[in-house]
Formats: C-alpha cells, sequence, structure tokens
C-alpha cells in the first residue's frame, strides 16, 4: 500500500505575489496546496499604507481561482515615514498581521525602505504594544561587508540592538540563511520567530556558483556554505517552534531572470510541500512536517490552525519546468532530485 502522509493545510508565511498578470498566474500554484500566506509588500510602488494594503488585498481576492479558499494575510512595508496609528489601525482592522522591514537597498523594490533605524523607534514601540509583528530582511547592505556575511552582520549590528531598545517587540528573522541565524534565534525567547525558505534546505551557494552560474538558484539573501545549509535543516527539523516555513517563493520571468544584472528569486510555491516531505524524511522528522508547514507559524502569529487538511502519498512528484504567464514564462525551482512524495 502507498505510504500516505496527512496534515492540517499548512500556510506559507513569506510569499511573493506580484500583482496584475503575475499575480493571477502564480496564485493558484499557492492556492492550491496553502490556506493562508504572509503577502509580501514589495511592489513597485510600495504597499505603505492601510489603504494601499486594503487595496491590494481586494485585487488579490480578484485574482483568486474559482471555489479556492485562501486568506490573504497583508504586510505594510515599512518606511521612515511610517505613521504609528495608520499601523495601528491596520492591525486593529484584522487585515493587517505584519510589518516588514527591508534595509534600504537589501533586495528587490527595498529602494522606499530604511536607511536610518532611529527614524522607525515609535513605529516599532507602537507595534510592541500592540502585538503586531516585524517581519525583518536581516542583511546590512554596506558595500564593505561581503554578500555572504551580511546577515551575520545585521544581526550584531541591527537586530539585536533594536529588539534590545524595544522590549516585547514581536520579531520574525525571514528566510534565514546562516547558522549564526539559528544559534541567534535559539537563544531568544518567544517574541523571537524565524522562517525558513524551501530552497534553502536545498542549495547551497555551489548550486550558484559551481559549473557554470545558475541564475535560477540566485536568491536574496543568497544561499551560503553547506554547512549553514545543514544548520537549517537541524533546525527546521528540530520540532523548535520557533521555526516555521516562510517560502519566500518570488517569480520573476525568465528574461528578468537570465540579464547580465538578473533578479533574485526562487519561484517554488508549486513544488515546495513535495520537497520539504522529502527533505523530511531525509532527515528522519517526517512527523515533525506537520509543526514547521502547518503549527508553528499560526502559533506565533497567534492565528487558529486550519482544519482542513492535506494529504501526500509517496509517490515520485512530477512538476512543470516553468509557468506560462502572460509576461513570459516562470521558471519553477529545481531541487536536483525527484521529491519522494506527492500531494494529492
Ligand atoms: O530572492 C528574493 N526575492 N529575495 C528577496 O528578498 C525579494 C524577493 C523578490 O521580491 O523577488
Ligand atoms: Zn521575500
Amino acid at each position: 500500500m502507498t505510504k500516505t502522509l496527512t496534515i492540517r493545510r499548512p500556510d506559507d508565511w513569506h510569499l511573493h505575489l506580484r500583482d496584475g498578470a503575475m499575480l493571477r498566474a502564480v496564485l493558484p500554484e499557492t492556492t492550491a496546496h496553502f490556506a493562508r500566506a504572509i503577502i509580501m509588500p514589495n511592489l513597485f510602488p510600495p504597499v505603505v499604507t492601510f489603504a494601499q494594503a486594503q487595496d491590494y488585498h481586494a485585487r488579490i481576492l480578484a485574482a483568486l481561482p474559482e471555489g479556492a479558499e485562501f486568506t490573504p494575510l497583508m504586510a505594510l512595508y515599512l518606511t521612515e515615514d511610517t505613521d504609528p496609528d495608520d499601523v495601528a489601525a491596520a492591525h486593529a482592522s484584522g487585515l493587517v498581521h505584519a510589518v516588514k522591514l527591508y534595509p534600504a537597498g537589501a533586495t528587490t523594490n527595498s529602494a522606499s525602505g530604511v536607511a536610518n533605524f532611529d527614524t522607525i523607534r515609535a513605529v516599532l514601540e507602537r507595534m510592541a504594544e500592540i502585538g503586531l509583528p516585524l517581519c525583518v530582511h536581516g542583511e546590512v547592505t554596506d558595500d564593505d561587508i561581503d554578500i555572504f556575511d551580511r546577515e551575520a552582520v545585521f544581526i550584531d549590528r541591527v537586530l539585536d540592538p533594536i529588539r534590545q531598545a524595544t522590549p516585547g517587540l514581536r520579531v520574525v528573522m525571514e528566510h534565514i540563511t546562516t547558522r549564526n541565524a539559528v544559534d541567534y534565534a535559539t537563544a531568544q525567547d518567544d517574541t523571537l520567530g524565524a522562517t525558513i525558505t524551501t530552497h534553502h534546505l536545498v542549495i547551497n551557494r555551489n548550486h550558484i556558483l559551481a559549473g557554470g552560474i545558475k541564475p535560477h538558484y540566485y536568491c536574496l539573501p543568497v544561499a551560503k556554505r553547506e554547512e549553514h545549509r545543514l544548520a537549517l535543516r537541524a533546525a527546521a527539523t528540530s520540532g523548535d517552534a520557533r521555526f516555521f516555513l516562510g517560502t519566500d517563493s518570488a517569480p520573476h520571468t525568465d528574461a528578468n531572470k537570465l540579464l547580465p544584472c538578473g533578479c533574485a528569486g526562487c519561484f517554488t510555491a508549486t513544488n515546495t510541500m513535495s520537497i520539504l516531505a522529502h527533505v523530511f524524511e531525509e532527515e528522519q522528522a517526517l512527523e515533525r512536517l506537520e509543526g514547521f508547514a502547518s503549527l508553528n507559524g499560526p502559533a506565533f502569529y497567534r492565528l487558529p490552525v486550519n482544519e482542513t487538511r492535506l494529504t501526500l502519498t509517496k509517490t515520485p512528484a512530477t512538476f512543470p519546468s516553468h509557468i506560462e504567464t502572460e509576461d513570459g514564462p516562470v521558471t519553477v525551482f529545481d531541487p536536483g532530485f525527484v521529491p519522494n512524495w506527492t500531494v494529492v
């Protein structure tokens, strides 16, 4: 008999859906498996205010495939001019579940992000008061810091000082990529959570750079050395409730990935659950997949777990190499192996 695994329906605590034709093309890939997702606000222009989040929320609902049951959890893009009252109103409405901190210049559409962290003090204090999580893209942007060190340096220079200065602020370290981040997260209290992507459990920096340059494996934060990938796998499969799934599935057309200065992002919405089941089984932790993908996230965000279920069978998974969009094809992340598990 084929082995099956049934878990509570998972959520994606870090997702890029974009807008317009791209939104329509990628949204069904997520709603096929996930009940909710924190929607990244790095559109151009970014989703800064409550009013902008309401509009974007409406556009996502309008793009939902027929019959899909999916709740977009909106996030506001933090700028140096963000109004604490607007943030509090957004949170009180129940529509907005996080505020996203992009250090200015760190990644795709982060130009409106924060350069001077002193300017966001009042917003952070209000967020600590009302219990609204801050999602952090944790990389410094200084030219003189090596790109492979930018996460570790951010923890020391920016993240820890912010947390020390703002007791009670609830923070999610997003898409962590280093042992340093795992160690830091593990040493904190329950005001800190950390998301881990699917692709960072699978690739290290050799996948990007050895044997020819592979733009489809380029994302930010960039994948690090093997020892860091192993630390991420240990954290994700440990059962520690601080770690949960945020895919950072980030669609870009192939044309935009394959440029001399190509975009950062791996598109994993389509095959994330199969790959995760494969990875968790390899780590002899299949029974912990539900915690990572379906339980720990809601606990951190103080939301109920999903009542519906997702079932996978132990059958080799097949996926399209890319999905079609009106803007051109988007390549689906290739894990470099055939995942042993298929979502039914
Ligand atoms: O690889 C990434 N892609 N990392 C990010 O932080 C942003 C994302 C995007 O929006 O494309
Ligand atoms: Zn992201």
